[in-house]
């Protein structure tokens, strides 16, 4: 059977990178390609960030810089810090900590591997429209990318199988008090593609919390012993170890959310709370900019496909990770 054609959409990144991993060592897929955007950190890190990750991979998927600021959210002085509550990162002992490193530590800079000339806007468009057959798009950052393929031409649409993104959150949030951080850094993204008419799964922060990770996962992973492995478990130790020292998290855990949404399009089963709601984002600017709004009444009807997932299964999301580590 032919595989799967997704196209990842990134802010690499360190949950980004175990994902594009987690996809490329599956095997499950056709990676197209994989685009990036601004995010955990500016474009001007996440695209070779995003390239160290192939190297280690030996990888020659291409990969695309994307947009490197929201459609218009910054267009509104201050929009962005106004509702801004912890940043992923803070000086600690004299030293900066960041959840999401601005280059990668643990791997040596990419040498051989270098980003597309061309727009990952415009490669994304042009690929899905000529694609024979359907491509699935898993959007793990903010969703400026899609949403302006979806902008340039609506009738991609027609030729996207479905999009999986991680964003959001109904009952946990991270950026803001309602906010989760790839929505939350383009609102207006997020609102066109949720309401693009397309089949949307919405891996949230209450999946992705669900499923997290602590030093026992790290110690597993590392134990398969190959780099990417081993880079994975550094990846999840940093993680936790940076969150508990922010103090943005105590207890010592973390999710690998982008890894929860590439899984997901493998084996839809490792989201165990997937229910079809009307939702929508809040545009405001205000303290609810960027929030998921799932409408929770009895009576309210989903106006789109779009399914929210609230729970995720750890064990058997650490299964299939490991698993694609081992084909390392
Ligand atoms: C999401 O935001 C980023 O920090 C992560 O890479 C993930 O995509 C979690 O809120
Ligand atoms: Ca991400």
């Amino acid at each position: 059977m032919a595989k799967k054609k997704i196209i990842l959409d990134v802010d690499t990144g360190s949950d980004d990178a175990v994902a594009i991993i987690s996809a490329v060592l599956s095997g499950e897929f056709d990676v197209l390609g994989i685009v990036c955007s601004f995010g955990n950190q500016p474009l001007k890190y996440t695209v070779p960030n995003t390239l160290q990750v192939m190297e280690l991979l030996n990888s020659d998927i291409p990969v695309f810089a994307g947009f490197g600021v929201p459609i218009a959210q910054d267009l509104t002085p201050g929009r962005r810090m106004n509702t801004l509550v912890k940043e992923a990162g803070g000086v600690v002992d004299g030293k900066e900590v960041e959840v999401h490193e601005k280059s990668f530590s643990y791997l040596p800079p990419a040498k051989t591997k270098k980003a597309m000339e061309e727009h990952g806007v415009s490669w994304m468009l042009r690929t899905i429209k000529k694609s024979k057959e359907k491509v699935t798009v898993i959007p793990v950052g903010p969703l400026t990318n899609l949403a302006t393929v979806l902008r340039m031409d609506p009738s991609v649409a027609d030729n996207i199988e479905e999009i999986v993104c991680m964003g959001g959150g109904v009952y946990v949030h991270n950026i803001t008090p309602l906010a989760e951080i790839n929505f939350y850094n383009d609102p207006e993204a997020a609102k066109i593609v949720i309401n693009s008419g397309v089949k949307v799964t919405i891996v949230t922060l209450d999946a992705t919390h669900s499923s997290w990770f602590g030093y026992d996962d790290a110690d597993k992973m590392e134990k398969i012993g190959n780099p990417a492995a081993v880079f994975a478990a550094n990846m999840l130790r940093h993680r936790i170890s940076s969150a508990n020292k922010i103090g943005t998290r105590v207890v010592e855990k973390s999710a690998l959310h982008d890894v929860l949404a590439v899984c997901a399009v493998i084996d839809p089963s490792v989201l165990t709370d997937v229910r079809h709601q009307k939702c929508d984002i809040d545009i405001g600017g205000n303290f609810a900019d960027g929030a998921l709004i799932v409408d929770n009444r009895p009576f309210a009807v989903p106006e789109n496909p779009t399914y929210i997932a609230y729970k995720g299964d750890g064990e058997k999301l650490l299964n299939m990770l490991c698993s694609h580590l081992e084909n390392f």
